[in-house]
């Protein structure tokens, strides 16, 4: 199985062959990180979905452990779903998770660790009377799946929220529990979208306004506002907005209902669904997990041997500069790979200049680029919006930016770029996969979208480059793209790093800093150690 063995990431978590989707259950527990993931431990597509676990103590030097839930009962043999954990007050984890029945109906089952002192957890233990949830009148039984972690209700309560569909609209619905055994569900929808479809993998937090600190799930109030984030089955994207939470009325109202859920933010622009974020109560910060999916054809997957990698975990903040998105950044742990920087002061590059960047090899690299502008003429209208037909269409003010995973000769070459204009469309940011690969059956899609920029700022991004993955942060994270790529020349010691200044009006003068980055080197842990750590 070496087919594309150059493809597979060196820092990314991604499972060592077959098949992976949605991260499951995160959690931090007796000092490690745990990982779960949708898993077939038999092919390289989707099927037997099996929890892959794995455990860190940074988020970033993945363990991989024994398979924590396997599909063996009625209510899961059609596979073990999403799912979320929940850690009460006491100390006491709670996963709660979809099983797909015998006959295919989607339920929700209960499970919990058979020796909750074990800090590897590998031992979990289904709840005998399982399902504890199964869909209620007006849900068909295959639209009812994802459980949240729960936060607290009205004293000696719980709520979690299930993602739904009604007449094609996209709801969330919201259960109350006591004993995570029994459940009932309150009236009417916490919120709903007409025309968004299918919500899988909901999320929903709380931010603090001052953009400080994460929160936990349960607290809430003045200083806070809380996150809804769906998965569009229909789209395949992952997209949220900002509002308050009344849970008397057990209503969540969007601050602006013109970018309510599915019709304005997405939380990656790039490839990228079924996100996840858990608390990390060690260094009180919102976590988020999201999955990458592969772009090319089942047949290579299958050839290759495995689909799928994890975007490195970002931390999860309230913008409040803008006061109108969140902000998600690589964790600080993934600076620890960092290796030698190399800076690069004011390079200027003029009207349809490309500039080599000499970093060596550039397969795994974690950049920093800051960028000025210098307005020469303009002599186009500018009406352009978006991220057009990618980085070679040309207008006054853009696009500028790097061109990563690229080779020497530009026969693969992926462009990570600004779009500014001088008119109401605003500033975007974006990734045109279209030469990223000579491989013939890959999407090769032009992704992005708006970036707000205030007063006075430079525009500025930071790209974590991987082998077949890039990460593309914008103004601190206000709008990201994941783009998976399939380079079949830019790959090892042939791949370089450029700038490039696409637009017709203006010169760019770029200071970057650049670094090589460490594998992680991503492994099983050790079966003699197993026991150590173990209890
Ligand atoms: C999202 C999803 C979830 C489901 C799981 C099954 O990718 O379809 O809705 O629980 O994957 O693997």
């Amino acid at each position: 199985n070496a087919m594309f063995s150059w493809q597979r990431t060196a820092y990314h978590f991604q499972p060592q062959k077959n098949w992976m989707n949605d991260p499951d259950g995160p959690l931090f527990h007796k000092g490690w990180y745990h990982l779960f993931y949708q898993y077939n431990p038999d092919s390289a597509v989707w099927g037997n979905i099996t929890w892959g676990h794995a455990v860190s103590k940074d988020l970033i030097h993945w363990l991989y452990l024994p398979f924590a839930l396997v599909p063996d009962q009625w209510y899961d043999i059609g596979g073990v779903w999403t799912g979320s954990a929940t850690i009460l007050p006491d100390g006491k984890i709670i996963m709660l998770y979809t099983g797909d029945t015998y006959n295919s109906v989607q339920v929700q089952n209960l499970a919990y660790p058979a020796n909750p002192s074990d800090p590897l957890l590998l031992d979990w233990v289904k709840y005998p009377n399982n399902p504890v949830l199964t869909p209620p009148s007006g849900i068909y039984p295959d639209e009812f799946r994802d459980p949240t972690t729960a936060w607290t209700g009205p004293p000696g309560t719980w709520r979690i929220m299930i993602g739904s569909t009604v007449n094609k609209a996209g709801v969330a619905l919201v259960f109350q529990t006591t004993d995570f055994e029994n459940y009932t569900l309150l009236d009417g929808y916490l919120h709903s979208v007409p025309g968004t479809g299918m919500w899988e993998c909901v999320d929903f937090y709380p931010v603090a306004t001052n953009g400080s600190v994460g929160l936990d799930n349960s607290e809430g109030g003045p200083g806070t506002k809380h996150v809804l984030k769906a998965s569009l089955d229909d789209k395949k994207y992952d997209v949220y907005a900002l509002g308050t939470y009344d849970p008397v009325a057990n209503k969540w109202t969007p601050d602006n209902p013109e970018e309510d859920v599915g019709i304005g933010l997405r939380v990656d622009y790039g490839k990228y669904y079924a996100s996840k974020t858990f608390f990390d109560p060690v260094q009180r910060r919102r976590i988020l997990f999201g999955w990458i999916n592969e772009t090319d054809t089942q047949s290579d997957d299958l050839e290759k041997g495995w689909a799928s990698v994890q975007t490195i975990p970002r931390t999860v903040l309230f913008d409040n500069k803008t006061g109108t998105n969140i902000v998600q950044w690589p964790v600080e742990e993934v600076k620890s790979l960092r290796l030698n920087g190399m800076v690069f002061e004011e390079v200027v590059v003029g009207p349809g200049e490309i500039v080599q960047l000499d970093v060596g090899s550039a397969t795994q690299l974690d950049i920093t680029a800051e960028f000025e502008t210098e307005y020469l003429e303009s002599n186009s209208t500018d009406d352009f919006s978006g991220c057009g037909a990618g980085a070679i269409d040309r207008s006054t003010y853009g696009p500028f930016g790097l061109l990563v995973i690229a080779d020497q000769s530009l026969s693969e070459l992926t462009p990570v770029y600004f779009r500014p204009s001088n008119t109401t469309n605003g500033t975007y940011f974006c990734a045109d996969e279209s030469r990223s690969s000579l491989a013939p059956d890959v999407t090769k899609a032009v992704y992005g979208g708006k970036v707000p920029v205030l007063d006075g700022e430079n525009l500025s991004m930071r790209l974590l480059v991987d082998h077949s993955v890039v990460e593309s942060f914008a103004q601190g994270g206000r709008t990201v793209i994941t783009s998976r790529i399939y380079p079949t020349e830019a790959i090892y010691a042939a791949a370089r790093l450029f700038l490039f200044n696409n637009a017709t009006g203006i010169t760019i003068k770029a200071t970057l800093t650049v670094w090589q980055v460490n594998s992680a080197f991503i492994h099983p842990f050790p079966l003699d150690q197993i026991e150590k750590y173990s209890s």
